[in-house]
């Protein structure tokens, strides 16, 4: 089929890419012709694993394009809206982007295209679409299909995902709609993703290759194939932020379970893991840590929480996980606090600064956070993150903008930006770390289990390490000569 994703972000390219993987012919636009031309000259401007390798496969399939305007798309069976949906200051989701995108289709695409929403769109905004459409004189039908994908992991959960959702609002859209996945849902050999397995260009999953995907999902214990719900438009919708909500909350549930094991003197790893081996609970997403960020789950559960109001309904439970999380960058400082006696005129070494692991992606990151709360008790911060260049060329791509001065750094976060200034970010860990009274990791990067603590040590001016994210190896760094802190124990 011919299909088009607007908008070239997390979702939107990932989600195209791997749609053309899956034999469709793809184009994906973006209004920001920069993007177009970096992806048309063989740059990624994302950082997403392995997502280069199917970007060469497809492309040297002549099934993926990248394109800057909607020109020659009347043939297209559908069209993806996979543009941003900002939470605007009031809680509300900004839907500018899929109207403007919508109004571009209309001018271009053939009466029995398909129109589906990928982007996060609070419930009832699919049908007040479907009926903006018809009100311009289009017959046009919308679906919904909300994405589940996580930055750092996007590709696989895309080809291996636990259920693919479809709202629709004709029952003619389900079946174009399901044949899109049929790869997915039929479940499909090496064959027919057209890849020999010994290809060394093919996708390496955690350092296995995906050649087939009902094989690789019955070896992580997988259903052989997907689930595929069809349902309305509004509960297609919902179900994307339930799922979010959901997961924010396990998230928040385990960090609070973390501070009354600091309390007890219970220990929150072996607690996780029992807990989690509950078939009813699951082991995922019950990793205490500084508390959740991104682009996703702040944002969704306030737009959820907003709705709750204009419902008049009672969000209670997410009022509280949205306060916790909220209040968790001030608890994590009043540990490092504790630890150190003061923080006037500290220095301390921050080790990561994204969101979390395996993304190049700050916002919302508690790391900002923690760096604002700590600057403003007069601590000194040096910050390391194995993606910290990509905040230096973003800078230098400002600088090229007149009148965009200095070194600082805007990044969006949880009630408004934060600013990383430049002159704080090092070129590695020990430079971070040198004079410094601790380090505190709030990222859990690979690169950091691998640092040479014994060299860490003579970096820093006091031999204290603060593990926010539960993940390094306590024996490793205490018999390098340093006190090791982490949370939940
Ligand atoms: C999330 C959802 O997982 C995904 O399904 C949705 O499509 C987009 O939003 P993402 O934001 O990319 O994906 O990352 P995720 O891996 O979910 O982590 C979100 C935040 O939760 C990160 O800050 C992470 O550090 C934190 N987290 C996650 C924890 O603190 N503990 C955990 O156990 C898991």
């Amino acid at each position: 089929m011919k299909l088009t994703f607007i908008g070239t972000g997390y979702v939107g390219l990932v989600s195209g890419v791997m749609m053309s993987y899956l034999g469709h012919q793809v184009t994906c636009i973006d209004v920001d012709e920069n993007k177009i031309n970096q992806l048309n000259n063989g740059l990624i401007p994302i950082y997403e694993p392995n997502l280069e390798t199917y970007i060469n496969i497809c492309k040297n399939r002549n099934a993926l394009s990248f394109q800057h305007n909607y020109e020659n798309l009347s043939d297209q069976d559908a069209f993806f809206i996979t543009v941003g949906t900002p939470t605007t200051p009031s809680g509300r989701a900004n839907l500018s982007g899929v109207y403007k995108a919508i109004d571009s289709i209309l001018q271009v695409a053939n009466d029995q295209a398909l129109i589906i929403i990928k982007s996060t769109v609070p419930p009832g905004s699919s049908l007040a679409i479907q009926e903006y459409i018809y009100s311009k004189g289009s017959d046009i039908k919308l679906a919904n299909n909300p994405e589940f994908l996580r930055e750092g992991s996007a590709v696989v959960d895309f080809l291996i995902p636990d259920r693919v959702v479809i709202g629709i609002s004709n029952p003619s859209s389900a079946n174009k709609i399901k044949d899109m996945y049929r790869v997915m849902i039929n479940g499909q050999s090496a064959s027919l993703l057209d890849l020999d397995a010994n290809d060394d260009r093919v996708y390496k999953a955690n350092h296995e290759i995906i050649t087939d995907l009902t094989q690789y999902r019955k070896k992580n214990n997988l259903s052989p194939t997907p689930d595929f719900v069809v349902t309305d438009l509004t509960t297609s919708e919902m179900i994307k932020y339930a799922s979010n909500s959901f997961l924010a909350t396990k998230i928040a549930f385990i960090n609070e379970m973390s501070d009354l094991c600091e309390n007890t003197g219970a220990n929150i790893k072996d607690l996780s893991f029992a807990v989690g081996l509950d078939r009813r609970i699951g082991s995922c997403f019950l990793k205490a840590g500084p508390g959740f960020g991104g682009s996703c789950f702040p944002k969704d559960i306030v737009a959820l929480q907003n709705i709750y109001r204009e419902k008049n309904t009672d969000s209670l439970i997410l009022d509280a996980v949205i306060k916790a999380n909220k209040s968790r960058p001030t608890k994590m400082v009043r540990k490092i606090k504790n630890l150190l006696g003061h923080l006037d005129g500290k220095q301390i070494a921050i080790l990561g600064l994204t969101y979390k692991a395996g993304t190049d992606d700050f916002r919302n990151s508690p790391a900002l956070e923690i760096i604002d709360i700590l600057k403003k008790e007069g601590a000194k911060v040096r910050v390391f993150d194995p993606m910290g260049s990509k905040i230096i060329d973003y800078v230098d791509n400002l600088r090229k903008i007149p009148n965009i001065a200095g070194h600082e750094i805007h990044i969006e976060s949880y009630q408004s930006e934060r600013i990383v200034d430049l002159e704080e970010i090092c070129d590695d860990a020990y430079e971070a770390c040198s004079k410094a009274n601790a380090a505190v990791f709030l990222t859990e990067w690979v690169q950091f289990e691998k640092l040479d603590f014994i060299e860490i040590k003579k970096s820093l001016k006091d031999p204290l390490i603060i593990d926010l994210r539960l993940f390094l190896d306590a024996d490793k760094v205490k018999k390098a000569g340093l006190n090791y802190h982490t949370i939940g124990s």
